[in-house]
């Protein structure tokens, strides 16, 4: 686990812009899951401002960690918001863009989604093999769209789950933990103050914090980074 601490959120996504540009350059083809959420939009916004030199979108493949069972169309969808702050700025193939379908059924849109992702990634040990999954965390401790009170997804043994947000019941789709743990790389963006109880729970391994499906995280490959601002982590000494 390295930790990678910026004074404010812009600089967190700033450091993440230029590690991404890196794990890109160094690669023929790559497979990247992306988050949702409020904190990727700084960072899509630095990618499409600044890094439009450093990275060639050709050779990139986009995909979605988790996504919101509403349209594309719907202002809570991780692809509408991917869209207007990166996708619409930047040259990628359209194939190259791997949409969850939030329209459809989520039972079969999990399905469906599963056996896409079995198809396009690579494999390692048996298992599809993302180059790159970016992932959030709630101020609960959830990662993906798996939360708490449905921890049990965590170890499913379909690549992907229908999941139920805790408050509003809106059901999400979400890659589960064996595709997360295969990945060659695993990035957290966490920012803010909010987040750093939970922050210092998981990275110092407190009791009960197994119990928080972010503290579940642990790639076999050993790349876990977690690129915190100074608010969320200042409860880390
Ligand atoms: C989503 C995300 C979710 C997000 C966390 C953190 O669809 O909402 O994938 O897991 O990463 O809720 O969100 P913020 O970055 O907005 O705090």
């Amino acid at each position: 686990m390295k930790l990678k601490i910026a004074k404010t959120k812009k600089d967190v996504a700033v450091d993440f812009c230029r590690y991404l540009a890196i794990v890109i350059a160094n690669r023929e083809k790559v497979h990247i899951a992306l988050s949702g959420g409020s904190t990727p939009k700084v960072v899509f916004d630095e990618l499409a401002a600044n890094f439009q030199p450093d990275i060639d979108w050709k050779k990139v493949h986009l995909y979605w960690g988790d996504e919101r069972c509403v349209p594309p169309t719907h202002d809570e969808s991780n692809f509408k918001m991917t869209a207007e702050h990166l996708l619409s700025k930047i040259d990628i193939p359209a194939e190259n863009v791997h949409r969850i379908n939030g329209e459809n059924p989520p039972g079969h849109e999990a399905e469906r989604y599963g056996t896409l992702l079995d198809a396009e990634l690579p494999k390692a040990m048996g298992l599809p093999q993302f180059d790159l999954v970016m992932l959030g965390m709630g101020d609960d401790g959830h990662t993906a769209s798996i939360f708490p009170h449905e921890i049990q997804l965590w170890e499913s043994q379909k690549y992907c789950e229908v999941a139920e947000h805790p408050d509003s019941g809106q059901n999400r789709i979400t890659i589960t933990g064996q595709l997360i743990n295969n990945a060659a790389i695993v990035a957290f963006l966490v920012t803010g103050k909010s987040k750093a109880e939970k922050v210092r729970h998981i990275i110092k391994k407190e009791s009960g914090h197994g119990e928080l499906p972010a503290s579940l995280v642990q790639p076999d490959s050993g790349k876990l980074l977690w690129f915190l601002d100074a608010e969320a982590a200042k409860l880390l000494t």
